[in-house]
């Protein structure tokens, strides 16, 4: 494929060498496969289910639109203006003496490690994922053998995730795929396969909100996401939740967004482009909730389940279903290509760091770094059988990263972005490669990023530390 069409620029790109993608609609495809992932199915659920549904659901909505789009719209402009790693575009855009330089690069630095803890974790879960695509398959070949659909699903799970060897198997195997898409290009490798998975992950996702709504008891399902339970919104913990939720679905604050809108070109109006993201992004979640909750009530279970929610609810659902286990075959392989498609994205952040700075090629950086993030992810692979020991804060390994990268890491590089693009960056300019010189926008846009977004995101994150 053509991983080699670097130089081959569409117009518009300042520098010869660097990868672009091939079409507008390619880039909101690649784009929109980073924001679409675990985030808008496994996560969402069982947090909208911890957090009282549609309270959360409201918050969540009003933390999309005044944080998620303003930031999701400056990463953007950052990215299509640096044309470069994450560490060197931070560098581009802050004045260039010593004092205003280093911190940034910490900064810059940081962001790039947090995206690599979140892959690491992300791909254990990606890999329990192929791990129940790969369990249906065989049971849908072998109609004899005893697979998950004749099973105790919650057993069943409880029983695979505290195994010592299986989970990381499936971990390796998961992060190999995400290395070897990363290793064909930005073209060639994410890009192509968005989108081909993109399009089939929706028509199966709204095939199972359809199917979940016509179960007896639906209703209470959708009650559930729709109808707020005002007293919820009385719980400091809802609103990070929330906002934690915001930028993770988004993939926002680690990166992510600007190395991808390094690749773009000048052609593309980026105000349009991120309400689409932002808007096929909440949808999607919107719509998986719809297959998830009616689903959880017409089973008679508990909606707050924690982490393992869509893990054993949704087997369960599959069982009872006519044709069920084609229909879990089709569901589990697209959630394994949900991650893929956002996981590729994580690990093109440390990567175009790698080539850049190390002048890696490609494949030695995404091999490297892959490596790496497969390692770091162990314990959490590990955390539900032999490291089961292990509590932070009254959780297991993998359930304490994954609050800490929602509640503390992703809100704190949001504001460390928004005061980069609001404060930092020369206005004209920030302006200019957000599309929004001389637009109405131009002012509302800035001035959520200069006091809406960091003093919103300081206040949730000081009054709910202590709820966590
Ligand atoms: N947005 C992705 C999801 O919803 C996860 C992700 C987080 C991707 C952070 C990039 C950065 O699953």
């Amino acid at each position: 494929m053509d991983s080699n069409d670097a130089g081959r620029g569409l117009g518009g790109g300042q520098t010869g060498g660097r990868e672009e993608w091939g079409s507008r609609l390619g880039f909101i495809l690649a784009t929109l496969g980073s924001a679409i992932g675990l985030g808008n199915i496994w996560r969402f659920s069982y947090v909208a289910g911890d957090n009282g549904g549609g309270a959360f659901l409201l918050v969540y909505l009003v933390a999309i639109l005044a944080i998620g789009l303003p930031l999701l719209l400056a990463e953007l402009a950052l990215g299509r203006h640096g044309r470069s790693d994450i560490v060197q575009t931070f560098a581009r855009v802050v004045p260039q003496r010593p004092s205003a330089q280093w911190p940034w690069r910490v900064v810059a630095l940081t962001v790039v490690a947090g995206a690599a803890l979140i892959l690491s974790y992300y791909s254990v879960i990606a890999g329990w994922t192929l791990r129940y695509f790969v369990d249906y398959l065989v049971d849908l070949l072998v109609p004899v053998a005893a697979g998950p659909v004749a099973r105790d699903h919650a057993a069943a799970f409880a029983e695979f995730i505290a195994d010592p060897v299986a989970p990381v198997g499936w971990h390796a195997l998961f992060m190999g795929l995400t290395v070897g898409v990363v290793v064909l290009g930005v073209r060639g490798g994410i890009e192509a396969a968005s989108r081909i998975l993109l399009p089939l992950l929706g028509l199966i996702v709204l095939g199972l909100a359809v199917y979940s709504l016509t179960l007896p008891g639906a209703m209470a399902g959708v009650a559930f996401l729709f109808a707020p339970d005002w007293s919820a919104l009385a719980e400091r913990r809802v609103y990070l939740a929330a906002l934690g939720q915001a930028f993770f679905s988004l993939g926002l604050s680690m990166g992510v967004m600007t190395t991808y809108g390094s690749y773009l070109s000048r052609r593309h109006r980026l105000p349009g482009a991120s309400a689409t993201i932002v808007a096929g992004d909440t949808l999607f979640a919107v719509i998986a909730g719809l297959a998830i909750f009616p689903a959880v009530f017409a089973l008679g279970m508990l909606p707050s389940q924690g982490p393992t929610l869509a893990f054993v609810v949704l087997p369960q659902v599959f069982a009872g279903m006519p044709g069920g286990g084609n229909f879990a075959l089709a569901f589990f392989a697209l959630l394994a290509a949900a991650a893929l498609t956002s996981a590729i994205s994580l690990l093109e952040v440390a990567v175009a760091y790698a080539v850049r700075r190390w002048a890696f090629s490609r494949r030695r950086a995404a091999v490297a770094v892959g490596t790496g993030i497969f390692l770091l992810g162990l314990p959490s692979a590990l955390g539900f059988g032999v490291l089961s020991g292990v509590q932070i804060l009254g959780r297991g390994i993998l359930d304490a990263v994954d609050t800490a990268v929602s509640a503390l890491v992703l809100p704190l590089a949001g504001i460390a972005f928004a005061v980069l693009v609001g404060w930092v960056w020369a206005r004209h300019e920030a302006l200019a490669a957000a599309d929004l010189t001389g637009h109405w926008l131009a002012r509302p846009w800035l001035c959520l990023l200069r006091y809406g977004a960091p003093a919103v995101v300081a206040v949730i994150l000081l009054r709910s530390l202590g709820a966590l």
